[in-house]
């Protein structure tokens, strides 16, 4: 492998290459990354027709004692379902209440991670025409061992009430719920029940461990809310901003219909723009063009949908003053967020109505904010596009070899107009399983390849980002978690292997004309801030299936030292089978080992383990 480190031959990576993409898939937020305990919180995810369905809540007490139903009583008008517990028992009489009481109970999303210790935020609001009485208690899963309880007593809630509580927890158990009791006759009714740890990253919400996982990958740009989540399998389903703003309580919520569940929208609008802040990274919102999955709005009637958009940017950037800056203001931000990116619709460039629709947006946003670059849904890499873009958007999933040898897709794509943003990349299928070190060398492979063609590519990000185990919508993902463990799989920490590479130097690299077709390489310097040094990092993925021995020589290094130009230390992702996976008993079975390489010469032999990802 021939490196030259001469600045003649480099030339810089774009400090956006490399970033992260989140979509609500697989639970990754509600029930992951947006740290809120109760799951249906405010009782709207059996729809609005009443009765309706509670679930996952579940009623404390047999019908001869209580019986739960719904009504359309909520104080919010957004979401009018509340729940009545109608508490048929008492404390003494004909029918005794059993030991506790009877009422409702929250799993969570398949328990609450409770801790020792932590302290943890219950919000509600009630309602009953008489005194209550209601026992609040953070349980084990089978409701015995109690891990943080309190009292709600008043003597007057005729109108809906909110109450505040903070619990501190005296034990520790993953798979707690929450329990809400009465022994006392009477009609209760609940709604906007929440329940939050108070550690979350910075009070914005965000669960610190998972939080953490995305900040170790520094990455420039996180894309959100999603792919498919955006466009919705139909149009009444998809995402719409507004709907996710403002006090939690007054949220409607809604039903992702393509990856088939609710959420409460506590991870809105907002907070992916405070997410992508709290990481230092652009953020880059894709919006809803008026194209789902089996729907479309005409472009004749598409000016709303626009409209909405325009708002939704005046939110993220808007003065505090300005209608929509006001509301983010009061939401507890008044600076703008950075936003510079927007895409227009997901995966819809095949859709009848994509094209017209998309030039009303792309209009429209030029004209307000000349500087926002757009991303087309249209591949650009292997013919112009025949429409404006700053940028087109392109999306592979495939199996390890295809992934791995379209490292090359770019080498022949335009150098001018608009760039690539590789903004879903992954192995699939049989070469993945739920996360193999076989997928991650085929995205290594094809990261090296984005790296080199960095001139046409501005953008790259792993998909999906996360997945709770306890609902796989999609295989593989990035980071797998439940209520309390998490870990990555190779591929999450294939991509700590590039978290330099934004703003870096690339260097010019060269494998021999007779090496095999299963290495790739490249090489990068970057200088960093915390010591002032210079850096050199060469990549080398051995896909092949025998160890390899690469000479590496460099030239033009000029007047620096070897010792202090470059870091002599290897890192090596590989495992005894390439189809190894982590998982939570083995977190660590595929992951990057260092070791220090003894002797650095600039003409070094270096031993490349089969299936291998060094630097
Ligand atoms: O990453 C999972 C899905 O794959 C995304 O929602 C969609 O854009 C793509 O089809």
């Amino acid at each position: 492998l021939l490196v030259n480190a001469s600045e003649a031959s480099a030339r810089k990576i774009p400090d956006t290459l490399f970033g992260i993409f989140f979509e609500e898939i697989n639970h990754a937020g509600a029930g992951g990354l947006w740290a809120e305990l109760v799951n249906n919180r405010g009782f709207e995810a059996g729809g609005p027709n009443v009765p309706s369905n509670i679930d996952p809540w579940s009623i404390i007490g047999d019908e001869s004692k209580v019986i739960v139903s719904t009504d359309r009583s909520s104080c919010f008008d957004r979401n009018k379902i509340a729940v009545q517990v109608q508490v048929l028992c008492d404390r003494t009489g004909a029918n005794i209440c059993p030991d506790g009481g009877v009422g409702i109970y929250n799993p969570g999303f398949w328990g609450m991670n409770i801790e020792q210790g932590k302290s943890y935020k219950l919000v509600l609001y009630v309602r009953s025409q008489e005194s209550i009485n209601v026992s609040v208690a953070l349980t084990g899963s089978n409701g015995l061992q109690k891990l943080a309880a309190a009292n709600i007593v008043a003597a007057d809630v005729s109108s809906w009430t909110k109450v505040e509580i903070l619990l501190e927890a005296t034990g520790t158990d993953p798979n707690s719920r929450l329990e809400l009791r009465s022994s006392k006759k009477g009609v209760i009714w609940f709604d906007q029940v929440s329940l939050m740890p108070t550690d979350t990253y910075k009070g914005h919400g965000f669960r610190k461990d998972l939080f953490g996982m995305l900040k170790d990958l520094k990455p420039a740009f996180i894309r959100f809310p999603g792919g498919c989540f955006v466009e919705g399998d139909w149009l009444r389903n998809a995402f719409r901003w507004k709907e996710t703003i403002g006090q939690w309580e007054e949220r409607p919520g809604h039903f992702g219909d393509v990856w088939n569940y609710w959420t409460d929208d506590g991870l809105g609008h907002f907070e992916f723009l405070q997410l992508a802040e709290d990481l230092d990274s652009l953020p880059v919102w894709v919006f809803n063009n008026g194209v789902s999955h089996h729907d479309q709005v005409d472009t004749s009637s598409i000016l709303p949908f626009v409209q909405e958009i325009l708002d939704g940017l005046e939110f993220a950037r808007g003065d505090p003053t300005s209608t929509w800056g006001s509301i983010r203001a009061k939401m507890g931000h008044p600076e703008p967020f950075d936003l510079r990116y927007v895409a227009i619709g997901n995966e819809d460039c095949g859709k009848t109505k994509y094209r017209g629709n998309y030039l009303k947006f792309y209009t429209a946003i030029k004209d307000k904010y000349p500087d926002i670059k757009i991303i087309s849904n249209c591949d650009g890499s292997t013919r112009p596009l025949d429409h404006p873009a700053d940028l087109y958007d392109f999306h592979i999933y495939s199996s390890a070899s295809s992934v791995f040898s379209n490292a090359r897709h770019f080498d022949s794509a335009p150098r001018r107009g608009p760039k690539a943003f590789v903004s879903e990349y992954a192995v699939t299928g049989n070469d993945a399983g739920k996360g193999s070190l076989l997928a991650a060398l085929g995205e290594a492979g094809f990261l090296i390849g984005v790296e080199k063609n960095s001139e046409a590519i501005e953008m790259a990000s792993y998909a999906p980002l996360f997945v709770n185990d306890n609902d796989r919508r999609w295989n593989p993902d990035a980071i797998v978690f439940t209520s309390s463990q998490m870990y990555g799989t190779p591929s999450y920490w294939m991509q700590h292997f590039f978290k330099e590479s934004n703003g870096a130097t690339l260097l010019s690299s060269a494998l021999q004309a007779n090496t095999s077709n299963s290495l790739i390489a490249s090489a990068i310097t970057w200088r960093n801030s915390l010591d002032n040094n210079d850096y050199l990092r060469i990549k080398v993925v051995n896909f092949g299936t025998t160890a390899v021995i690469i000479k590496i020589s460099l030239t033009g290094l000029g007047q620096n030292s070897l010792e202090t130009l470059f870091g002599a230390v290897m890192t090596e992702l590989t495992s005894n089978n390439v189809m190894d996976e982590n998982s939570f008993r083995e977190p660590n079975k595929v992951i990057p080992v260092k070791a220090q390489i003894e002797k650095v010469s600039d003409n070094m032999d270096v031993v490349l383990a089969p299936r291998s990802l060094n630097s």
